[in-house]
């Protein structure tokens, strides 16, 4: 089992990212879920995150980090993902209650006591994972690797910068020059797993609560990104950090130098990829930039299969 911690702002693929985690199919042991402003106000991903956790009976801590940015002020994306944060789906309201404490510490303590390393897996803004490396920096020795949605050659909040790491380019500098091993899965990929009406009817004949859940957050996702950016489905960006997990053979990864502009009038929130090392800098990312699609939507299947007979 790899110990992980999940970072997030669900956020309908964050959703997705967290029932491959806890699926059946996956050795991955999940020592709790951090919550951080981004899609929506992060009350609100808590909320959506505790509701997660009882539909897939997940009995871990779930703990709220970050309300803004290190330096800029809270920017959402309520016109992508509703003013829940998870519009579509109607999921009840949840018994299972916040944990206590901020994320920032959780994840400290999480790391600084595991006996194994701990991968971290961001999904949303990387305002906790930076503030937990600046608080305790010897965390960076217990620390395997960050997984992250985020960043990539183009964006999709301005041309150059990506949401995620737009909303925050400080934090994601910090991480980037950590020293920490970052693998990174930008929109170059991302928008290579497409939930197209194929994938959704594929989804539709997946008879349990999970699939369901699913399905109605790809109807709805799917909606937006035909809306605002003409795609024929909606990218599942933050499922492909926990697919690598599970199947890292489905992506192709190219290992390269790293960087985050935070100062460009235009390119603020920019992940600067020396893909020609033109800069003589060190790698320090493993960037995803393609993917096997048939065999991702095919694991994909399998894992909302493996939630058949119950949770
Ligand atoms: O740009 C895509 C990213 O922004 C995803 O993580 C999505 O959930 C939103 O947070
Ligand atoms: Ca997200």
């Amino acid at each position: 089992m790899r110990n992980v911690i999940l970072d997030c702002d669900p956020g309908h693929d964050d959703a997705i990212s967290i029932i491959i985690a806890a699926s059946n199919v996956s050795d991955l042991n999940i020592l709790g879920i951090t919550t951080v402003a981004g899609n929506v106000e992060v009350e609100k991903n808590t909320i959506n995150t505790l509701k997660i956790c009882e539909l897939l009976e997940l009995d871990v801590p779930v703990v709220q980090g970050a309300r803004r940015p290190l330096v800029k002020a809270s920017e959402i994306a309520p016109e992508i993902h509703g003013e829940t944060g998870m519009d579509g789906p109607v999921l009840a309201d949840p018994k299972m209650q916040v944990t206590e404490g901020h994320a920032v510490d959780f994840i400290i303590d999480q790391v600084m006591n595991s006996s194994e390393p701990v991968t971290l897996v961001p999904t949303g803004p990387l305002t906790n994972i930076a503030m937990a490396l600046i608080k305790e920096p010897r965390i960076i020795e217990n620390i395997d690797e960050i997984v992250l949605m985020g960043g990539g050659t183009f964006g999709n909040w301005t041309p150059a910068a990506e949401f995620n790491i737009f909303v925050d380019a400080e934090a994601a500098k910090v991480v980037y020059d950590s020293s920490v091993p970052v693998t990174m899965f930008g929109l170059d990929v991302t928008h290579q797993v497409i939930a197209t009406k194929d994938i959704i009817e594929r989804t539709a004949k997946i008879d349990n609560k999970i699939a369901v859940f699913v399905k109605e957050l790809l109807i709805f996702f799917g909606e937006t990104y035909k809306n605002h950016f003409g795609f024929n489905g909606g990218p599942i960006h933050d499922a492909c950090t926990t697919m690598y997990l599970l199947k890292p053979e489905l992506f192709q990864t190219e290992y390269l130098n790293v960087t985050v502009e935070t100062k460009g009038e235009y390119s603020y929130g920019m992940t600067v990829i020396d893909t020609l090392s033109v800069t003589g800098r060190e790698p320090n990312t493993n960037v995803a930039l393609g993917v096997n699609t048939d065999e991702f939507w095919t694991l994909f299947e399998e894992i909302l299969k493996s939630f058949d007979g119950g949770q």
